[in-house]
């Protein structure tokens, strides 16, 4: 099993990656939860139907009286709603504040369940149990957890960083293809503003990466360090960690205009890759550079591009979370492994991504 320590201004833990890795979940949960009696697993139905009875038998065999709440697998349900169900199911079983939330599944889920035990009580600890990509390079790791509102994705959120993240690399084996290539967006992401060497990984395993577990591992080991460092410099998103939304900004527009349908890490490959288009107009790329990334896009077969106007992005980002004022922090790259963080109004963010 491999180690990454996150060490957060708030809060300092570890992330293990590894075949397996879920089978150390109760020996784990009896060192940072000590004290606990009671854990609440939050998942959702896709992910339940595998993982929570083997998930829920390790909690038990360790000696925690375990209760579960499962919603319906989907963005739209990354609600309010959902959340007053965890509370209630908590208060119900008589859970205090040394008890434990255990989040087992996707990015919706590792965000609702830290949610809910941020909250609950006024904040109890939360082990994450990322079981797709996404979520373990990126979700489950640096305390972001929230959920959606009508007016925009995670516009209600606070930072709560976990006690333990544990990543099984054998859950992957169960994700859907197109799930997996989602994955992939945050993935590219990670090595194009901050990560040569995995950039050449990328490139060299030519798109085939899922079936060989071993070079996943790593490739899963090396995105959790490029995040555990951004976030151990910043973790309240004031300098740094803004680099981590490369294609984001663009990328919500694009996944809000679709009613949530358009799944996250494909909204943010195609928001990366008018950003590519825009760096090289604006003179912070070499157009060989853009074609590179562009190229590892379609080889991980990620989009590179939609058929939203400047003019749409630039509205739709004004209700952003990451506008501070009438200012955008916007990601530049200026070489593979290397961004920028550019601070631009509304008619400068339009200029920029004008053809
Ligand atoms: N997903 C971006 C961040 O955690 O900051």
């Amino acid at each position: 099993m491999r180690t990454v320590h996150v060490n957060a201004a708030s809060k300092s833990y570890d992330v293990l990656i590894g075949k397996n890795a879920v089978l150390a979940l109760g020996e784990e949960a009896k060192k940072v939860c000590p004290g606990a009696l009671k854990a609440l697993i939050v998942s959702e139905t896709n992910v339940a139907g595998l993982y929570l009875d083997t998930v829920t038998a390790q909690l038990e065999d360790a000696g925690f009286e375990v209760i579960d709440y499962v919603f319906e697998a989907g963005e739209q349900n990354k609600n309010i709603n959902e959340i007053a169900g965890m509370w209630n199911k908590m208060a119900e079983a008589g859970f205090t504040r040394t008890d434990f939330v255990v989040g087992l599944g996707g990015g919706v889920t590792t965000d609702m369940a830290g949610f809910a035990a941020s909250t609950f009580l006024r904040g109890i600890k939360v082990i994450q149990l990322p079981t797709s990509l996404l979520a373990m390079v990126d979700a489950s790791v640096g305390g972001k957890t929230g959920i959606d509102i009508p007016m925009g994705k995670n516009q209600v959120g606070a930072f709560w960083q976990p006690s333990l993240v544990l990543e099984d690399t054998s859950f992957l084996k169960t994700l859907p293809d197109e799930v997996f290539t989602e994955g992939m967006g945050e993935v590219t992401k990670h090595a194009f503003i901050m990560d040569l060497a995995l950039f050449d990984k990328l490139e060299k395993a030519n798109g085939n990466i899922r079936d060989d577990e071993d070079l996943l591992e790593e490739i899963v080991f090396m995105n959790v360090s490029d995040k555990a460092s951004v976030v151990g410099e910043d973790e309240t998103d004031n300098g740094r960690r803004q680099t981590l939304n490369f294609g984001h900004t663009v990328g919500h527009v694009i996944e809000r205009d679709s009613g949530f349908t358009k799944p996250h890490g494909i909204c943010v490959a195609k928001g990366m890759g008018i950003v590519i288009d825009a760096c090289v107009r604006a003179g912070t790329l070499e157009a060989e550079e853009a074609e590179k990334m562009k190229n590892l896009l379609k080889l991980y077969k990620l989009p590179t591009e939609d058929d939203i106007t400047p003019e749409a992005i630039v509205e739709g980002a004004m209700n952003d979370k990451k506008k501070r004022g009438d200012t955008l922090s916007v990601i530049l790259v200026n070489k593979i492994g290397r961004a920028e963080i550019r601070k631009m109004n509304k008619e400068e963010f339009l200029k920029f991504l004008s053809v």
